[in-house]
């Protein structure tokens, strides 16, 4: 009896993995440490194709062994001898060594008297002094070298007292884990800004920190899957987010094309898939760096960038101004006057311009910052530095102002300085009356078509559902129930959502082809199934016609047809969202769109027949 209790607990004890390393022990190819909850192992493998051995560590129970770190990522080993060992001279130094014991890659740590090294439930492979569990007296930890992927915990930023950068880096291909050339990180220079580089060339800047999100990446919002912090101080500088829930991972990841995206664990496709409200960092045209040159504004129009000047500057090369490269940008109009006083002129709603030679003050408010940048003839502009509350502190510019960008919901005002002979000139342009009279007037209109609307719409209800009463031929018997004051709000989904859930509109997920365009079966991140109908872009209807027309159908759902539970009109798209019951047949769907969408348009042209 006892000796089967003891073989029993032989057999767990060396079933159970291990997730430290203590001195003098070591990992040979083949054995791998797994983190307590078996989220995370570490070992050797070989990426894709290659032969080569690499050290590093990989999501264990998702992802089919998705690797989130690699050791000697520059330091291939060339066969299956390498091994792992915590330095047997006392002094916490992780080696990695080859066949001949050369030391092919090493861990930096400081002497310690009982150093292990342990494989956290975080990803994060940390050196430290026996149970000391603080991690600010890690010794050294995998978080501070990331690869290409930055995890939850781990921080993106620069610690100015040692000068280390952690930033992550693009594979060179999916069989080499080489450190290439495609970085995103932060650049502490100036006023702390994202950026993403191809090597020393930016490509893309996501702006400085305004206290919500970086002034260039007003989709990064408050979200159900993770949290996110900015610290900035003399210390450090750093980006960093949580997951809200352990069980919906979410990682950002720099593919070996160079396209940084934040992913997410689909637990229902088992898939890793892009995130929404923001997963790729480039979103369009504008987004590419100083594409307009100094001085510009880049402004997404219907799908193509259109470059324009500050009030008060033009073009530097008027002849060019129309072609593709408007990168020499704009100059004044009029020459700075310091010595006879210059003033500011406003520009709304912009992506503030880099701020690698700009400086901060985050405790004076616009007025006092204003004052400070007058004083001295080389500011540029000022603008808020915090957005939070109605605005605080002062972010001051120096030299040329580059990389605007038009953001009409969420961007910032700049205050540009201008000659003061030009801003008169600019004050005496403006029509300001006439201006003002003719939006009186449109309100005035605008609001009287909206009441007649109204008056059309709920008197013809009333007389249809009259006729139906009497002559019973209305054979749709919607939903009505009474409620007619209920106001309908149809939730509007976003783009990458859909995207997501339906892997991309792939052939694999489509259920059909209705008359209006195809029809996807899709997962929403929170596991709700849905079919998405995507109409076709020759449908030739106007976005606000859409928009009107859904609203409606929504309104007027039939009990037994699909319910419509969104749309989504980004990307000049437009997309119908229903409930996915997966006892309907393919034709329900197709045909109960057409159904609702029919009766729709019945409907308008009994109005229009009603109300000529
Ligand atoms: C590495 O560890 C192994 C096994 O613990 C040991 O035999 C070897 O001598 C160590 N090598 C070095 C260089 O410390
Ligand atoms: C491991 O999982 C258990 C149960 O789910 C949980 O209570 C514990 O906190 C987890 N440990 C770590 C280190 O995450
Ligand atoms: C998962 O990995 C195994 C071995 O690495 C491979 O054979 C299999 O095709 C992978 N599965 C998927 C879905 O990628
Ligand atoms: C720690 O040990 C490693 C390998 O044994 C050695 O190369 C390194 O110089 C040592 N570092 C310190 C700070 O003593
Ligand atoms: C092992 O590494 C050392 C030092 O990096 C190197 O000189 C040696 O050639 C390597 N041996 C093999 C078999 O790769
Ligand atoms: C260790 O520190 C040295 C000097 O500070 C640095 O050059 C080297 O890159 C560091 N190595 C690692 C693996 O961090
Ligand atoms: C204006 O500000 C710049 C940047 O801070 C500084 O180098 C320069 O000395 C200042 N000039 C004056 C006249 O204060």
């Amino acid at each position: 009896m006892l000796i089967i209790y003891c073989f029993l607990f032989y057999t767990i004890r060396t079933a159970t993995a291990r997730d430290t390393l203590n001195l003098g022990q070591s990992i040979r190819d083949g054995e791998t440490l797994v983190s307590a909850n078996e989220s995370f192992e570490l070992g050797f493998f070989s990426p894709g194709k290659s032969k080569s051995r690499y050290l590093g560590i990989w999501y264990k129970k998702i992802g089919n062994g998705t690797v989130i770190w690699v050791a000697n990522r520059d330091a291939p080993l060339s066969d299956r001898s390498g091994a792992l060992n915590i330095s047997s001279q006392g002094n916490g130094t992780l080696i990695l060594l080859n066949s001949t014991n050369g030391i092919v890659w090493s861990s930096n740590a400081s002497r310690t008297r009982n150093p292990v090294a342990v494989l956290l439930e975080s990803g994060n492979l940390v050196v430290k002094d026996g149970k000391d569990i603080d991690p600010d007296n890690f010794l050294w930890q995998s978080f501070d070298y990331p690869s290409h992927i930055l995890l939850a915990g781990m921080k993106l930023g620069v610690n100015l007292v040692t000068g280390l950068n952690r930033f992550i880096s693009s594979w060179k291909s999916t069989d080499d884990p080489a450190q290439d050339d495609y970085v995103y990180g932060i650049d502490p220079s100036g006023v702390p800004q994202a950026v993403f580089r191809k090597g020393s060339t930016i490509r893309y800047r996501a702006g400085s920190w305004n206290g919500l999100h970086w002034t260039g990446m007003p989709q990064l919002q408050p979200n159900p899957v993770y949290t996110f912090e900015y610290v900035s101080n003399e210390n450090e500088v750093f980006y960093r987010f949580n997951l809200i829930k352990s069980s919906v991972p979410s990682m950002m990841v720099m593919n070996p094309l160079g396209d940084p995206q934040r992913l997410t664990w689909m637990e229902q496709t088992q898939k890793w898939a892009p995130f929404v409200p923001f997963s790729g960092l480039i979103l369009d045209q504008c987004d590419n760096y100083a594409l307009c040159g100094a001085y510009a504004v880049c402004n997404m129009n219907s799908n193509s960038a259109k470059c324009e000047c500050l009030e008060g500057f033009v073009p530097k090369s008027p002849s060019e101004w129309d072609l593709l490269d408007k990168s020499d940008g704009c100059v004044r109009r009029t020459q700075l006057d310091c010595e006879h006083g210059d003033g500011f002129l406003k520009r709304e709603s912009v992506k503030l311009p880099d701020t690698r030679f700009s400086l901060v003050d985050n405790k004076i408010s616009l007025l006092e910052c204003k004052e400070l940048c007058s004083k001295n003839c080389s500011c540029t502009a000022y603008a808020n530095a915090d957005v939070r509350g109605g605005g605080s502190g002062c972010l001051l510019w120096f030299h040329d102002l580059i990389d605007m960008k038009e953001l009409s919901e969420s961007g910032q005002d700049l205050f540009v300085r201008m000659a003061a002979s030009e801003l008169d000139d600019i004050e005496r342009k403006k029509p300001k009356k006439k201006k003002k009279v003719a939006i009186v007037i449109t309100s005035v209109l605008l609001v009287t078509g909206v009441i007649l609307l109204g008056g059309f719409v709920y008197l013809w209800k009333r007389r249809h559902r009259k006729q139906g009463k009497t002559d019973g031929s209305s054979k749709l018997d919607y939903n009505d129930r009474g409620n007619r004051e209920e106001e309908m709000e149809l939730p509007i989904f976003d783009w990458m959502a859909i995207a997501n859930a339906t892997e991309n509109f792939s052939d694999k997920n489509k259920l059909g082809e209705g008359g209006f365009g195809p029809v996807y079966k899709g997962v929403l991140i929170e596991g709700q199934e849905i079919a998405v109908k995507r109409l076709s872009k020759s449908s030739g209807q106007g976005m606000e016609e859409f928009e009107n027309e859904v609203l409606l159908i929504a309104k007027l759902q039939h009990r037994n047809l699909v319910k419509l539970i969104g749309c989504c009109t980004q990307r000049d798209e437009r997309m119908l969202i229903y409930e996915y019951l997966p006892n309907k047949s393919l034709n329900d769907f197709i045909f109960g769109f057409l159904y609702t969408e029919h009766f729709f348009w019945s409907f308008f042209s009994s109005l229009l027949r009603t109300y000529p």
